[in-house]
Formats: C-alpha cells, structure tokens, sequence
C-alpha cells in the first residue's frame, strides 16, 4: 500500500524537548527526523571556526552569500549527519557557545533565506518531521500537521540542567534558567521569522507530561492531521 508523504512541522522554545520528541515520533512513524537547528548551529560554527564575530552581521552574511559555506545533511540509518563543507560537525555543535553563535546569527536575513530554501529541498523528498521555530510559519507553511510546543521555562530549564551536569559540573540551574530566558525572548523579538505559533498549530503544553505522555499526544495530533490509515 502506498502511503501519502506525511510532513510534520514541531515548533518551539529552547529545551522544550522537540528534538528528542520529533526522534521519537519518527521512530513510531518510520519516518526521518529533519532537526533544522543544528543548521543553524553549523553556520554559527562556521563563523566562530573563521574568527568572524557572530554579531558582525555583514560578516557572516558575506560568508553565507559568499558561498564560502556550505551546510547540507544526510541520513544514514535514519539519523541526521550535519554536514558543514562536506564535513560531519555533529560533535561540534552543541556547545553553549556554538547554540548562542547560532541564536545570533539565525537573525540574518541572508542566513535564514539559504537554510530555508535548504530546508524545504530536503522536505519535497520524503516523509519527514521537521523540529524548529519557523517550519509552520514560513518552511513548510502547507504541512497539514503542526505542533507547538511548550513548556514552562522552569522545567525547560530543569530538563536541560539534568542533561548538561554530568558533562559540566560548573553548570547551575539558575544560570540554565536565565540563559534560556534570554534566548526565548531573543527567538521571539527576532524581526524576521520569529518564533510564534502557525494558526492552525495545536498548541501543546508538556509542563505536566512525562516523555512518552508527550511522544501519545503528538502522534494523536498527527492521527488528526492524517486520518487513522497510518
Ligand atoms: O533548536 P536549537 O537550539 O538547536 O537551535 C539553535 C538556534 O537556531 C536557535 O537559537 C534559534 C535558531 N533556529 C531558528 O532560528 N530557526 C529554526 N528553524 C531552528 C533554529
């Protein structure tokens, strides 16, 4: 039986979970999981790697604009490689220093318009979900199942906080907190294509869910979205 491709926008705060959710809707669904993030971590990367200061927006739109970067991904076995130059930068992105770069530089319009366009080249190709601020807005505005996730910026940050202190044992909840304080409002307040929620997303508030309680709740969205044939 053939099946219709299924696109699923999951949209979001920082730590509210979409990456490890969408890795495991996908799982259910035996679909790929697109995590547009870590594109954006890869352009931020490449700035911080070529001594160019995130901030200096002609800068880094003269990298993107350039052509001097390339940012592409690949799935082997299912999983997302993030490529920067040809190169796998996964191991590279997820610092502190790098998701700040990334915040930083996903303000530029030069930026946003090459992962974009990226980003919906690699969607017309296959099933896939798709986790980041903008899909249902402006990436995959047509996606018939969307999802916007939240949760209160005191678990985000109690969630993040028991992920990060076994790597850096100089983290604090409080500093955790006040970071992602400040990246929401840099998400949203950003000009172009802030983080908000599509119209016709449904709004999901995880505060009081465990993870698989959060794994149901998107799959009966999805269920909704697509009809029970799947
Ligand atoms: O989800 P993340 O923390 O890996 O994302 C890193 C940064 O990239 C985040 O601060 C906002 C930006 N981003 C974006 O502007 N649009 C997206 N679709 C995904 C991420």
């Amino acid at each position: 039986m053939t099946h219709k491709p299924l696109l699923i926008a999951l949209d979001g705060p920082v730590s509210a979970g979409k990456s490890s959710l969408a890795d495991a809707v996908a799982r259910r669904l035996n679909i790929l999981h697109l995590d547009t993030g870590a594109m954006y971590r890869a352009i931020g990367l490449a700035a911080l790697q070529q001594g160019i200061d995130p901030a200096d927006e002609q800068a880094v739109s003269n990298l993107v604009e350039s052509g001097r970067v390339e940012v592409d991904v690949r799935f082997a076995d299912g999983h997302q490689q993030t490529l920067l130059n040809g190169s796998p930068v996964d191991d590279l992105i997820r610092s502190q220093q790098v998701g700040s770069a990334a915040s930083t530089v996903s303000r530029y319009g030069p930026v946003r318009r090459y992962l974009v366009a990226r980003q919906q080249a690699i969607a017309r190709q296959q099933s896939m979900i798709i986790d980041g601020r903008d899909i249902g807005t402006v990436v995959l505005p047509g996606a018939r199942a969307k999802v916007f996730l939240t949760a209160s910026p005191e678990v985000r940050a109690r969630r993040r906080y028991e992920q990060i202190r076994g790597t850096d044992p100089a983290a604090t909840y409080e500093a955790v907190l006040s970071e992602l304080i400040q990246r929401d409002r840099q998400d949203r307040e950003r000009p172009l294509d802030p983080l908000r929620q599509a119209e016709d997303a449904v709004l999901l508030d995880t505060t009081g869910f465990s993870f698989d309680q959060s794994v149901e709740a998107i799959l009966r969205i999805v269920e909704a979205a697509y009809g029970q044939a799947r």
